[in-house]
């Protein structure tokens, strides 16, 4: 039968702290001016490339590499994270929504038959963002799901757009809400009645994300408005409410462009209003509500405020009686959204559950915008500890109410000396944390920021001289206890910040201007491995060279001195004997 023992690794030693780095949002492309790690000083990382290729290699980020659709699809920090706790590839949740789209499924399940209660009487509400980045959602899935639900019965179809610009280019909401308005009326010539109902910037209206320790904490007020996102969503969708009111969805994101100068990350919120100045789409009693991104962790704190009879993160003023569902179900542990279209990936036997089953204690921290990164998403979606006794997860509360440009060290530094703390103290054999500088930076689009980022982030693994007035931090921890470090990335961001054509130069518009890519990237990231601990014959297989995030898990098993599960992915590591 099935048992959670893994087999001791015949050459590795057990007990070596292991210090788990994942450098957000850092990956390897070529150096020029747009490739703000190449800009940046970044000592530490480039002392530890020149250990290649025993100690230093690439892998895989993006693509099939991590369960994503097509080879087209960039990387991004939840199917990054998967893959690096779970050690196998699953297929995630852009390649699921694809297939029971495809196939008709979705129309036979539990979450559109309870949706579909309400179509006789009731509008369908279409809450997502609206791009298509392939991270979050993608318009093409919105297209066929307005297709597909007008085929089953909805009469009445309402959209609220967040717009996009963080995946995708900036600008180019315009163009994809030119994209749906036309599908809307092409469905309103059929006798549908089919709006754009409201709108806004995902980081700015609905999008927050990882409310968790920041709420308690919230002594300090300051730091507590990520639930205020939420809210501005919750006014212009549920009730209709918005500063700003148009006739028409692509005017009103036209016009705020222009007006207020907010990028699509940013835009404002906005309702659509009739003739009269009357909102077209408040969402009421009786109707029925899909929120359309796949991906959980933007998509929580709005679920839990559909959902939730009792709620007190903001004043809803109105709770409609609604039947709401999610794409998927976010949260497989809060069972939320306790109805959804398509079901989630089934992440199990994570390498985390496996090494806390296997008497190895972990550690793990970051700040509030990454911090379900290395919890949540690492052990496959789910929230909360394996075991409370052997594990200790620290969120370290991130400035809110800023764009990460205007701070681009971020928290970088305290969460290293969190990690050092936490090695030094001997108390975990496995010390994780992620550093969101690079990618949270990136991002921004902002490149002299950037390049302060990666150099933050770099700093925060090692201190760069062995000047004694400098605190000690991670893998100064490790030196000290003997340990192990493994340093790697979830995806690339800030080595390319330019959209380019085919032939890798950089792309301009039509005023001559270069186009920021604020979005991830298609590039492999750098995975080191060192430390006294790491015992000598210790280096890179060299018949993995296609080798992607998922065979790290094996890898990190492997260093606490266990083999890995069969049907991980294969180690990249082997010891020879010298
Ligand atoms: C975001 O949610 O900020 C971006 O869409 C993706 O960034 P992440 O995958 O690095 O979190
Ligand atoms: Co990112």
């Amino acid at each position: 039968g099935f048992s959670w023992k893994l087999a001791d690794h015949p050459k590795l030693p057990k007990g070596k702290i292991v210090a788990m780095v994942v450098l957000d949002g850092w990956g390897e492309a070529n150096p020029d001016k747009y490739n703000c790690i190449h800009v940046a000083e970044t000592p530490t990382m480039d002392s530890l490339k020149k250990d290649a290729p025993e100690k230093w290699r690439l892998v895989r980020a993006h693509g099939t590499a991590v369960g994503l659709p097509t080879e087209d699809d960039m990387g991004n920090s939840e199917v990054g994270h998967n893959a690096l706790g779970a050690g196998r590839i699953f297929a995630q949740g852009a390649k699921l929504v694809d297939f029971a789209l495809a196939s008709g499924k979705i129309y036979g399940g539990e979450g559109f038959s309870y949706i579909k209660e309400c179509f006789d009487t009731g509008t369908l509400h279409l809450i997502g963002l609206l791009s298509d980045g392939g991270v979050h959602s993608r318009l093409d899935q919105l297209q066929l799901l307005l297709k597909g639900a007008s085929e089953n019965g909805a009469k009445r179809i309402r959209v609220h757009v967040l717009t996009d610009g963080r995946d995708v280019l900036d600008g180019s909401s315009v163009g994809f809400a030119e994209t749906l308005e036309n599908d809307l009326s092409k469905l309103r010539e059929r006798g549908i009645d089919a709006q754009i109902a409201s709108g806004g910037g995902r980081m700015y209206v609905t999008m927050d994300r990882y409310e968790v320790v920041t709420q308690t904490i919230l002594a300090c007020s300051l730091l507590q408005n990520d639930w205020d996102v939420v809210k501005r969503g919750w006014d212009a969708q549920v009730l209709g409410e918005a500063p700003y009111k148009f006739r028409n969805g692509v005017e009103a994101i036209k016009k705020l462009r222009e007006d207020t100068k907010a990028s699509d990350q940013y835009l404002p919120p906005f309702v659509i209003v009739d003739e009269c100045g009357k909102a077209v789409g408040p969402i009421v009693d009786g109707d029925a509500v899909v929120t359309l991104n796949f991906r959980a962790d933007r998509m929580v704190m709005i679920a839990k405020a559909l959902e939730y009879e009792d709620f007190d993160k903001f004043d809803r003023v109105r709770f409609p009686k609604i039947h709401y569902a999610g794409m998927l179900q976010y949260d497989g542990e809060l069972k939320l959204p306790n109805h959804y279209l398509v079901s989630p990936p089934e992440i199990e036997r994570t390498s985390g559950e496996y090494l806390v089953h296997n008497g190895v204690c972990t550690f793990a921290c970051s700040e509030t915008v990454k911090f379900g990164h290395v919890t949540f998403f690492w052990n496959g979606n789910r929230s909360g500890y394996f075991n409370s006794e052997m594990e200790e997860y620290v969120e370290i509360p991130s400035d809110s109410g800023i764009t990460f440009n205007v701070e681009p060290k971020m928290k970088a530094l305290e969460i290293a000396e969190k990690a050092r703390d936490a090695i030094l103290s001997r108390k975990f054999h496995q010390v994780r944390v992620n550093l969101p500088n690079s990618d949270m930076v990136g991002h921004t689009g902002d490149i002299e920021a950037t390049v302060v980022a990666c150099k933050a982030a770099d700093e925060a693994v090692k201190t760069d001289s062995y000047d004694l007035m400098k605190a000690l931090i991670i893998l100064d921890a490790i030196e000290q206890v003997g340990g192990i470090y493994v340093v790697t990335a979830d995806h690339g961001n800030a080595e390319d910040m330019v959209k380019r054509n085919k032939t890798g130069q950089p792309l301009l518009d039509k005023n001559g201007k270069i186009q920021i890519l604020t979005s991830h990237t298609l590039q492999p990231v750098p995975i080191a491995i060192g430390g006294p601990g790491l015992a000598p014959g210790v280096r890179y297989r060299t018949d993995v060279p296609d080798g992607g995030l998922a065979n790290v898990a094996a890898t990190v098993m492997n260093l606490h001195g266990f083999e890995a599960p069969s049907d991980y992915e294969p180690t990249l590591i082997e010891v020879v004997d010298n």
